[in-house]
């Protein structure tokens, strides 16, 4: 055997272990995407699969589907969210949706701060803090997305950028409700283009994001943040940026519309 495969031998053994031992959560964001049958579908599919694994699945669908995942759901290890949330409790909000609308129908989590509401919605980090202050006050775990767009990354202002997304959209945390928090490093230039962060780009900003959490909150109760990164990810990068360190899952977009290729990747994370 030539030395190159001897070494990819140990490197996909290596990986393997790390794979093995580490609890991911491995979260699905539909978008605006999919309807009424194919979320049935998918969700049958998903309750003939064993889920007593180390990891986590949680679901994102588009609002008026969430009834059927309140229903299907019921028995299964799945969890699921929104995508969004209003900070108010209820009143004259025309199209909103409150926190006690996503408790109603069994959410657990809520994505905050998406690039794509914040680019095309000109959602701001103050709004995201507002959010993610209303989730917390009433139990619901916010996955507060932050991430550079490309001019960002190719000016090496990137850290500039996550930097102050975080600290404004968490400024007002309480240090007894981090434990609640979920962080999502998602670039915008991977969002549905292809073209993943690369394992040492994405462990790099990991790593910062934990320094940020450490500094806002103390390295101790910073410890239970998980950090996720969303961009690109499919079946052939997954297990690469798995083990980067600093990667507690994925928050995946156009590949968890198709059943059969979430179950791959939740798969790919077993073992
Ligand atoms: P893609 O996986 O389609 O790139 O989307 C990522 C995302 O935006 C998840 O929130």
């Amino acid at each position: 055997m030539q030395k190159q495969q001897i070494l990819e031998l140990v490197r996909q053994e290596v990986r393997s272990a790390v794979i093995a031992r580490k609890e991911f959560i491995i979260a699905a964001n539909w978008k605006m995407n999919k309807d009424k049958n194919d979320i049935i579908g998918f969700l049958k599919n998903l309750n003939k699969e064993k889920l007593e694994n180390k990891n986590k699945i949680i679901l994102f669908p588009p609002y008026p589907y969430l009834y059927l995942l309140e229903e299907q759901l019921r028995y299964s290890k799945a969890l699921y969210g929104m995508q969004n949330i209003f900070w108010e409790t209820s009143g004259a909000f025309t199209g909103e949706v409150s926190v006690e609308m996503a408790l109603d129908f069994g959410c657990k989590y809520v994505i905050i701060g998406h690039s794509e509401r914040r680019n095309i919605l000109m959602e701001t980090d103050e709004m995201a803090g507002k959010k993610v202050g209303a989730c917390l006050q009433h139990g619901l775990s916010p996955v507060l997305c932050v991430g550079e767009n490309l001019d960002e990354r190719k000016f090496s202002h990137y850290k500039e950028r996550i930097k102050s997304q975080i600290a404004t959209a968490l400024s007002q945390v309480d240090i007894e409700k981090t434990g609640k928090i979920i962080l999502a490093y998602e670039p915008v230039w991977a969002i549905g283009t292809g073209m993943n962060a690369s394992p040492e780009q994405v462990e790099e900003v990991h790593m910062f994001i934990r320094s940020v959490l450490d500094s806002l909150f103390g390295e101790k109760a910073a410890a239970c943040i998980p950090i996720l990164y969303g961009g690109s990810v499919k079946t052939s990068n997954v297990r690469d940026i798995a083990v980067a360190k600093d990667v507690s899952g994925f928050l995946i977009g156009g590949a968890s519309l198709d059943f059969d290729e979430f179950k791959r990747i939740i798969s790919l994370l077993d073992t």
